[in-house]
C-alpha cells in the first residue's frame, strides 16, 4: 500500500506516492531518475547511496522514504548550478579522484558536510569524514588531494 509524502530534493518540492518500505534512495532512483545515490550494498556499509536530508550527510539505503517526509533532500545532481560544476566537483575530476565513479557521489556528499562544518579540513578531518564511503580504485589518496583543493577553492 502506497502513502503520500513531500520531499524537496535539489531545491524541487515533488509529491510522491511511494510504498511504505520503499527506500530513500530507491525513489530518488526509481521515481525521481536521479542517478547519483547508487545501489552498493543496500546495508548501510559502502556509502555510495549518501545524500544529504535537511542538511546531514546520511545513507540513503537506510531511511525509509516515508521516515523523510517533508525533508529537504541533497544530491549530487543537486550540487551543481546548472552547467557551472560546484567546487567539490570540478575538484574531483582536477585531482583525479574520479576513476570507476561509484562512490563519486556518495564521496563528494560526505565532503560537502564536512566542508560545510569545518571550511579548513587537516588530512585526519578528511579521512574522518571519508571513512563510511568505501572506493575500490583509487587508494583514497586522491579523493583526500580533491577534498583539500576543494576546501582552498571554496575558501577563495
Ligand atoms: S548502498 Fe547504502 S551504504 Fe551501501
Ligand atoms: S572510483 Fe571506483 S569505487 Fe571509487
Amino acid at each position: 500500500m502506497k502513502q503520500m509524502i513531500t520531499l524537496e530534493v535539489n531545491g524541487e518540492r515533488h509529491e510522491l506516492a511511494v510504498e511504505k518500505d520503499a527506500t530513500l534512495r530507491d525513489v530518488l532512483h526509481d521515481q525521481l531518475n536521479l542517478d547519483g545515490p547508487k545501489k552498493g550494498c543496500d546495508t548501510g556499509s559502502c556509502g555510495c547511496c549518501t545524500v544529504h536530508v535537511d542538511g546531514l550527510a546520511v545513507y540513503s539505503c537506510m531511511r525509509y522514504a516515508v521516515a523523510c517526509d517533508g525533508a529537504k533532500v541533497l544530491t549530487a545532481e543537486g550540487l551543481s548550478a546548472g552547467a557551472d560544476l560546484h567546487p567539490i566537483q570540478q575538484s574531483f575530476i582536477d585531482a583525479g579522484a574520479v576513476q570507476c565513479g561509484y562512490c563519486t557521489c556518495g564521496m563528494m556528499m560526505s565532503a560537502k558536510q564536512l566542508l560545510d562544518e569545518t571550511p579548513r579540513p587537516d588530512e585526519e578531518d578528511i579521512r574522518h569524514a571519508i571513512a563510511g564511503n568505501l572506493c575500490r580504485c583509487t587508494g583514497y589518496a586522491k579523493i583526500v588531494d580533491a577534498v583539500k583543493l576543494a576546501a582552498d577553492r571554496l575558501a577563495g
